[in-house]
């Protein structure tokens, strides 16, 4: 017999059926056992009333993987208005011990480091595996959105010779004696590769020796990144990166989660009129100033060039400021992104002579690159915004921090 998912039984009522899973729950009453069944697609009652079919369900620990051939029959208490009757269990696989995560519970109720302790168990959460979900429906509107717009896809080297994003700190590696480090972004080669294909977005990870122990701040996370060619200035990469967003969340609505619409024009406010008297926004600022606009997505644009990479296009007649911006969605940055210096000798003057770790990207623009712009958007990020999820390791599936190597 073919395997059913739960989520396809109320088209099979009064048939027999067979579904294979894992033991979420079992609840014993005087007479009978109500099973619960997780798959892919959910959760299933079994109930079982047969005196034989009870003892042997007893003796099994949650968690324990399970086939059953069952009559689908309506019934107004269970999940999906289905429950599964006359069942004839056989065991896959017994989990060796307890589970150290209490699954069956509607909210986990463990603490968040021991949820992270016990990812493998606790991610099966359907809550927790929801989060997921979104992140894999996020990536495919992200993609959609630019492969629309004419954008190639790229993966650019993880293993790179110098650093890229001024102020975030670099791992270092050992590559064949020589010291190499991790990406900290795929900045340069995405770059690079608008004078190939003009548009190019990447999906993929990056790393950052992240000193401080933040609900914000990950070792490793995914990076949504893009790169246009031929703009004007920042607004042709923000309406490029309003059309990303918006895909984004069309895909999560697609997939069947709250996503907000996203305006078509973005209101933006330049960081000179932001009221802050520094060098960029703090955490309680980005809240503030999507408060006071009672905006969901807001662009913050010009921030000080003191606080950019060296990459960076100054702003045109007031050079302390720059053509980026910022995405504040929901009080939280998750996106940053400007226009790019497009000329060599800017760049020599940028890196103030300091050329030579920097070779093979000054390359590009020794031998022509339009003006260009792109950003990067923080996955983990955008997925606590999306779930109102207050720390981002809630968001990543095993998150690699100051503390966290494992699992
Ligand atoms: O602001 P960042 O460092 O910008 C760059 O990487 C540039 N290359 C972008 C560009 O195209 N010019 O990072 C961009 C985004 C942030 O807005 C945030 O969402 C996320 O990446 N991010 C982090 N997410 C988790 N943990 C960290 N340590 C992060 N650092 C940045």
């Amino acid at each position: 017999m073919e395997r059913t998912l739960t989520g396809d039984l109320r088209v099979r009522i009064g048939k027999r059926v067979r579904l294979a899973g894992w033991l979420h729950h079992q609840r014993r009453l005087a007479r009978l056992t109500f099973v619960l069944l997780r798959d892919r697609a959910g959760l299933a009652q079994v109930v079982v009333e047969d005196p034989a079919v009870v003892e042997q369900v007893a003796a099994w620990l949650p968690e324990t993987v399970i086939e059953v051939e069952a009559t689908v029959a309506e019934s107004e208490q269970a999940p999906a208005g289905v429950e599964l009757r006359d069942p004839a269990f056989t065991v896959l696989a017994e989990p060796a011990e307890q589970p150290p995560i209490e699954l069956r519970r509607p909210e986990l109720k463990e603490s968040l480091p021991t949820i992270l302790d016990n990812a493998p168990v606790a991610l099966r959460h359907p809550r927790r595996r929801e989060a997921f979900r979104l992140a894999a429906a996020s990536v495919r509107g992200f993609r959609a959105a630019l492969d629309r717009l004419g954008f190639t896809e790229i993966q650019s080297p993880k293993i790179v010779v110098s650093a890229t994003e001024t102020g975030a700190n670099l791992f270092t590696v050992d590559y064949f004696g020589r010291p190499a480090f991790l990406a900290q972004s795929p900045q340069f080669y995405k770059q690079t590769m608008v004078g190939v294909f003009e548009r190019v977005y990447e999906v993929g990870p990056v790393f950052r020796a992240e000193p401080h122990d933040t609900s914000r701040h990950l070792a490793e996370y995914v990076s949504l990144d893009a790169e246009i060619g031929f703009v004007r200035d920042h607004f042709d990469v923000m309406r490029v990166l309003r059309e990303a967003v918006a895909g984004m969340c069309e895909a999560a609505r697609k997939a069947g989660f709250d996503a907000p619409e996203v305006p078509t024009e973005i209101p933006w406010i330049h960081f000179a009129d932001t009221g802050v008297d520094d060098v960029d926004l703090s955490p309680a600022d980005e809240r503030r100033l999507c408060e006071e606009r009672g905006a969901e997505f807001l662009f913050v644009t010009g921030y000080p060039m003191a606080k950019r990479p060296f990459y960076t296009h100054p702003e045109p007649g007031r050079p302390e400021y720059s053509n980026s911006f910022d995405l504040l969605f929901r009080g939280l940055e998750i996106v940053t992104g400007g226009q790019r210096l497009h000329r060599y000798e800017d760049y020599v003057a940028a890196l103030d002579g300091n050329t030579a770790a920097f070779e093979g990207y000054l390359q590009a623009f020794k031998f022509g690159m339009p003006p260009h712009g792109g950003f990067a958007l923080g996955l983990e990020r955008w997925v606590a915004r999306l779930t109102g999820a207050q720390n981002i390791r809630e968001t990543t599936l095993f998150p690699r921090d100051l503390n966290r190597l494992t699992p």
